[in-house]
């Protein structure tokens, strides 16, 4: 019974037709979008939360994080073709796993998105405070960080403290003034036109390069051993490999956002796989690159300086004698990682606005501005919110928190590929997810074993007080609202107001005024 409140496929195909976007992207805006989202804080700035987890071992762990983005790229391939709609996940499951497993999807969503904006921001902040003090414009200490900062010596995670006494962080002012920047951006209906959404990607792409050209020749077999100080890990340790691997995880998100711009995309049977896939592709192969020659050109014990950096891959430059390059990497880092913040927090306004119009969420959620078109009531909360979390919590706790989230959308979308399968295997798929028997398990699989290769402290233990919040939200609240739930069946067809357009999407010429 719990499980039967299902939106019919049908429906939700229905509605996202009569919106009638203009379907003008192709291959390869979706793949520049793609890595766009993909491509920030995690390889610029968790390079060094994943080199004190694993040590010279994390070139592993981008593997096999990026073996169960892989997996589950082919999954949402099927989907996002099969129901080319925004909403993402909370869409998918709501047609196939019924309300409830769709709010939960929808609530872990929260933590994927916002959370992550959050983690982006802080990231940027390292980048940013850094060139402001190398201009001798630094803030005081205090200002740099967030009261939980904590500092990794010797693989021990302690808080931070200069020379054992003072603490260091206290309120991170510049990543949360980044976040209410973003917010009100958004607000204003900002888009990224295709050529800042190619001049972005092309800056994060020559930066890498840069940093891969010039650090491979730098790579000492010394620097590998011992490969792994931390062992593999064990489960709920969050450190070791796996450990690793799940934080780093946090890297390859984003590739989903694609599969956000269904709705304006040009033959999205095609065009759609080629772009979740091709960008999870091309962001694999750098960050393997990237990792080698870290580790290589540096070493990345533990505790050891490269795990010490908040701007690792400008440090690792620096060291090895390519001080100005080291500086224009870190001035890339700087340009580029707003636009991830950017498209993070648009698809967490994208994912409210969806569930408010479905009736879950207070319906001022859907309001959207008369003279800006955009929905700000919705953006003004979660921007509040992503500031005050990047205000205060360190770059990893954010991002392992937004993994579990992930992690738990990804299972139930790999869930939901499966059964559709089975109970709906007449509809057309334009694109099949091959040896999905074994693929989806994989993928399954996969999942399980990073999120259980997240710390117990604090990250699943909060994820598990945020999915029982969830639940009471769900069983109080939404329930009765659902424009599924008996009686409020007239509110399912035409509600709401609508959007003219994602802004996230509009990687097509600009639209003009
Ligand atoms: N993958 C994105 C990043 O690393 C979220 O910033």
């Amino acid at each position: 019974m719990l499980f039967q409140r299902k939106k019919p496929l049908d429906l939700i195909l229905a509605t996202a037709e009569k919106r009638s976007l203009k379907r003008q992207l192709g291959a390869f805006d979706l793949t520049m979008l793609g890595v766009g989202a993909v491509i920030g804080t995690g390889i610029f700035v968790l390079t060094a939360v994943a080199a004190n987890k694993a040590g010279p071992g994390m070139m592993y762990s981008f593997v096999i994080a990026g073996i169960v983005c892989a997996l589950t790229a082919l999954i949402y391939s099927e989907i996002a073709a099969m129901v080319p709609v925004s909403g993402s996940a909370y869409t998918y499951s709501y047609a196939v796993l019924g309300e409830l497993i769709a709010w939960m999807v929808g609530w872990a969503l929260i933590l994927e998105y916002a959370v992550a904006a959050g983690a982006v921001s802080v990231g940027w902040s390292g980048y940013a405070n850094g060139f402001l003090a190398f201009h001798g414009m630094g803030l005081p200490d205090f200002l740099t960080a967030g009261p939980f900062y904590t500092e990794h010596v010797d693989g021990v995670t302690s808080v931070h403290m200069v020379d054992g006494v003072t603490h260091k962080g206290g309120f991170n002012l510049i990543a949360f003034m980044l976040a209410l920047l973003v917010t009100w951006l958004l607000v204003m209906g900002t888009s990224k036109s295709a050529k800042v959404t190619a001049v972005l990607v092309m800056i994060k792409i020559v930066a890498l390069a840069a940093f891969i050209a010039l650090a491979f020749p730098a790579v000492d077999s010394a620097n590998f051993t011992p490969m792994l100080p931390n062992g593999w890990g064990t489960p709920l340790s969050g450190v070791g490999v796996l450990g690793a691997a799940a934080s780093i995880f946090f890297a390859y998100v984003g590739f989903d956002a694609v599969s956000t711009a269904a709705e304006e995309t040009k033959n999205p049977n095609r065009n759609i796989p080629i772009g979740l896939i091709g960008s999870l592709a091309i962001c694999t192969v750098f960050y393997l690159l990237v990792a080698y020659a870290a580790v290589g050109a540096l070493g990345a014990q533990p505790g050891g300086p490269l795990s010490m950096s908040k701007e690792p891959l400008a440090f690792v430059l620096r060291e090895i004698g390519w001080p100005r390059i080291g500086d224009l990497v870190a001035g890339a880092a700087i340009l580029a990682l707003p636009s991830v913040v950017l498209m993070m927090m648009f698809g967490q306004t994208r994912i409210l606005f969806t569930m408010s119009r479905d009736g879950l969420m207070p319906a001022t959620f859907s309001k959207v501005h008369p003279k800006y078109h955009t929905p700000h009531v919705v953006t003004w909360i979660t921007g509040i919110f992503v500031a005050c979390f990047a205000a205060v919590f360190p770059v990893d706790i954010l991002a392992d928190i937004s993994n579990a989230g992930t992690l738990f959308a990804f299972f139930m979308v790999a869930a939901g590929v499966m059964i559709l399968r089975r109970t709906d295997p007449a509809r057309l798929r334009p694109f099949r997810t091959p040896l999905i028997w074994l693929v989806g398990p994989l993928a399954m699989g996969g999942c399980v074993l990073l999120f259980f290769s997240l710390g117990w402290n604090p990250t699943i233990k909060f994820f598990c007080i945020w999915a029982v919040i969830g639940l009471i939200i769900y069983f109080i609240y939404a329930r009765k609202r659902s424009h599924m739930a008996p009686g409020n069946e007239a509110l399912l067809h035409g509600h709401g107001e609508k959007l003219p357009a994602d802004p996230l999407v509009r990687v097509g010429p600009d639209p003009g005024p």
